[in-house]
């Protein structure tokens, strides 16, 4: 089933028969926006002017996510199909925007799946590139992850089949990761989220709301806006930040709510607030924490993923769900940081829900065999008169037909991660979930405050952060930072599992 959902109306897959100029104009500054290729805003047509900020309504009540049904008819089998394709949305009135979208859907369909299931999906693309279809933190086999080593060709179709195994509910999504189309691709609106459920969850008790947070910029005319040098250098961030594709929605919360939120967005950073209220953190990139932690902000890096628990309050409240600045230490001249609303939440007075005190057991990764270091660092040079800016891991830019680092399959690995830029990045690597050891900035080391498994951590200027980590299937796994721009343009590195 095709679903076409986003704020205003959709104009159908048909866009591409009623819109082929502006796909065409996608492709062409496509293949100018090779990788590295800052000065790629040169060929970029005459600037557009973005749409204003105001140009987007708000204040209609969160829609959930759409889901991808379920059209295995064998038990512990999840089967079903997805479709990358041009789709044209109407969000400024005349004016529609030509979205790349999976089945239609800006984001694209949730995937709710169990620990123990079979997860079956064709993918077909149906886009004017090579695509591929990554399972981000999900602990897949290489061949199935939708490594850029293994595209799917424009009109070509292919079976990712993987087993979801016990231990592994969590907060997972899926984008593109084809060989440097990866961020074009997601900023057209290319990703979905992805649930893994348990079948002993402590928190099942509790209503849950999804929140997949993406950026979007726009042009005026309704087209979606190219990346600009600035973009290419800092990571891309739009006038607008949507939820599930919409707009500063509204949330009414009634009763306590265990939230799922994702950062999505190329590159914003997201200092979650929530008008100053207490939450309980339960849960990080993959799945529940031992205990709960009670918390009043939190940074969501791109990529990153939570599980939070809100609850009611003594008196009936309508708070904004915000990020609060956070200085990236972007480069060159940018606009200041501003606070953004993400959504209105209107927090019902009520008792709150008590939570487990234990949530699960998390064993701590163990003595590590293998010691690794990677470092992130970013080189300007010029290139024919002009500034390029060089994003490098271990001072080299990605190659495909390189392996970078070897691991041992099931070994136990430390690995220390170093920013020599001044700049953040986030480090996420590909198959398995990690355990923070501790950061160290400025010769001051912390550890982490509790065990948790993610598959993303920031990484500010000169920190470092170590973590352990075990690779449990022989193959090829990417690990990068996740600012995508700095990806696209090398930021990105090969480890072979043996
Ligand atoms: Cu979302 Cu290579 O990752
Ligand atoms: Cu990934
Ligand atoms: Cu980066």
């Amino acid at each position: 089933m095709i679903r076409r959902r986003f704020l205003g109306h959709a104009l159908g897959v048909g866009g591409l028969a009623l819109l082929p100029g502006w796909l065409r104009a996608g492709e062409m500054d496509h293949s100018m926006h090779d990788m590295g290729a800052m000065s790629g805003m040169d060929h970029s047509s005459a600037v557009q002017p973005l749409a204003a900020e105001n140009a987007l309504p708000g204040n209609a009540a969160l829609q959930p996510l759409p889901k991808l049904l379920n059209q295995g008819s064998q038990p512990g089998v999840f089967k079903a199909e997805l479709i990358a394709a041009p789709v044209a949305v109407e969000l400024l009135p005349g004016q529609p925007t030509s979205f790349w979208a999976y089945n239609g859907s800006v984001p694209g369909p949730l995937i709710e799946a169990r620990e123990g299931d079979r997860v079956e999906i064709r993918f077909i693309n149906r886009l004017e590139q090579p695509s591929t279809i990554h399972w981000h933190g999900l602990p897949v086999p290489p061949d199935q992850d939708g490594n850029p080593h293994d595209p799917v060709a424009p009109g070509g179709e292919r079976v990712y089949r993987f087993d979801l195994p016990k231990g592994s509910a969590g907060t997972y999504w899926y984008h593109p990761h084809p060989h440097g189309h990866t961020a074009e691709q997601v900023f057209r609106g290319l990703a979905g989220a992805f649930i893994v459920r348990a079948a002993d969850d402590p928190l099942d008790n509790i209503a849950e709301r999804h929140l997949l947070i993406s950026d979007l910029k726009l042009n005026a005319d309704g087209s979606i806006a190219e990346n600009d040098a600035n973009d290419w250098m800092n990571g891309r961030e739009g006038q607008f930040v949507l939820i599930n594709g919409q707009h500063q929605p509204t949330i009414e919360l009634k009763t306590a709510e265990r939230w799922r939120l994702w950062n999505a967005c190329s590159a914003r950073y997201l200092k979650l607030d929530l008008g100053g209220h207490s939450f309980s953190l339960v849960g990080t990139d993959g799945g529940l924490l031992e205990q709960p932690q009670t918390l009043q902000e939190i940074l969501l890096a791109p990529a990153e993923r939570i599980e939070i628990i809100v609850q009611p309050i003594a008196q009936q409240q309508t708070v904004a769900l915000t990020a609060l600045t956070y200085d990236r230490q972007k480069m060159g001249n940018v606009a200041p940081e501003q606070v953004l609303t993400l959504a209105q939440v209107t927090i019902a007075k009520g008792q709150p829900t008590g939570l487990p005190q234990t949530l699960r057991a998390i064993s701590p990764l163990g003595k590590s065999s293998a010691d690794k270091r990677v470092v992130f660092s970013e080189n300007m040079r010029m290139e024919n008169g002009q500034h390029q800016m060089d994003f490098l891991v271990n001072g080299k830019a990605f190659d495909m037909h390189r392996v970078d680092m070897r691991s041992q399959l099931g070994a136990v690995e430390l690995w220390e991660v170093y920013n020599d830029s001044h700049m953040d990045h986030p480090f996420h690597i590909h198959g398995t979930q990690f355990q923070i050891v501790e950061f160290e900035l400025d010769g001051k080391v912390t550890p982490a405050a509790f065990l948790a498994w993610k598959d993303t951590v920031n990484l500010r200027p000169r920190e470092t952060v170590r973590v352990k980590m075990v690779q449990s299937f022989k193959g090829l796994r990417m690990f990068h930072c996740h600012i995508l721009e700095h990806e696209n343009q090398g930021m990105m590195a090969t480890l072979e599992v043996v």
